[in-house]
């Protein structure tokens, strides 16, 4: 794998979790990361860390929902690097309620983040990568997409739903953007995060039980199959989906 140089990624949702280990990740490979994210405390931490491993970082505390501020976030890395290499669409929030709980309110807000959020990004870097004739989409998924809603409970039917269409954009925007633009996604299945440790603390054993490879996933074990779908070169691959669950879910 060839290494590439000092090269501009934007990772949403970079603060903590899995788009954190995938700011390190893409650091380690020498890119400048923009790390996106609501968390202010969290996204300067980040920021941080990555600096510390000798590429610049810059820190954008934006909403991925906000179309206007997206696009305004992404002129401003245009015009401070001259390119946008790599984007990784992983911002998320998960939803819990069922279809006899949730309002339409919170069906709106789970498209606007875990689906709109992926167009916004991709709508404001496109057409550099495009001009450019060269650049990575890599969109975070879940293995929901496929299989429905975590038994854990940790998502559950808008999750999937919205989900599901991460997998359609990623596959349109692979034709529409094709040949120079490659354009992937990873649908993960358990990874412990923040987020998810409470959650499958009480399903611990069960849930390792369910994953061939015998543990539950970490966030690094997304960075390092996100790492390779921006870094590879040459990448005889666009439009494809990458489950990364530890064999939890054989296709
Ligand atoms: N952890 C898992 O088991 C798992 C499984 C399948 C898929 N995923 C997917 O992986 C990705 C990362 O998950 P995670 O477990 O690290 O979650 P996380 O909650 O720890 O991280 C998500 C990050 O996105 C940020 N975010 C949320 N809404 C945002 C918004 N509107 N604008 C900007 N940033 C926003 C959060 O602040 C947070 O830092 C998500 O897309 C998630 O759906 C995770």
């Amino acid at each position: 794998m060839a290494v590439h140089g000092a090269k501009m990624a934007i990772v949403t949702g970079g603060a903590r979790g899995i788009g954190r280990a995938i700011c390190l990740a893409l650091a380690r490979q020498g890119f400048a990361v923009a790390p996106v994210d609501v968390l202010e405390d969290e996204l300067q931490q980040t920021a941080s860390e990555i600096r510390s491993l000798g590429v610049d970082a810059m820190p954008l505390d934006s909403d991925v929902s906000d179309y206007g501020d997206v696009h305004e976030k992404a002129r401003d890395i245009i015009r401070r690097r001259g390119r946008i290499d790599v984007l990784v669409n992983n911002a998320a929030m998960p939803q819990t309620k069922r279809i006899l709980e949730i309002t339409e309110a919170d069906w709106d807000r789970e498209m606007a983040v875990n689906l709109k959020g992926c167009f916004n990004w991709s709508h404001a870097v496109a057409p550099q990568m495009v001009a450019q004739g060269a650049g990575r989409i890599i969109n975070i998924s879940s293995v929901s997409a496929n299989h429905g809603p975590s038994p854990t409970g940790v998502s559950r039917f808008a999750y999937a739903a919205a989900k599901a269409g991460v997998l359609g954009l990623t596959r349109g925007l692979a034709v529409e953007l094709a040949p120079h633009v490659l354009v992937n996604a990873i649908c993960p299945g358990p990874i412990e995060t923040e987020r998810t440790r409470a959650t499958f603390a009480p399903n611990r054993d069960q849930l390792t039980r369910s994953i061939l490879v015998g543990r539950i996933g970490t966030p690094e074990d997304v960075a390092v199959v996100a790492s390779f779908l921006a870094c590879a070169e040459p990448l005889f691959m666009t439009g494809e989906v990458i489950d990364v669950d530890g064999g939890a879910f054989i296709n």
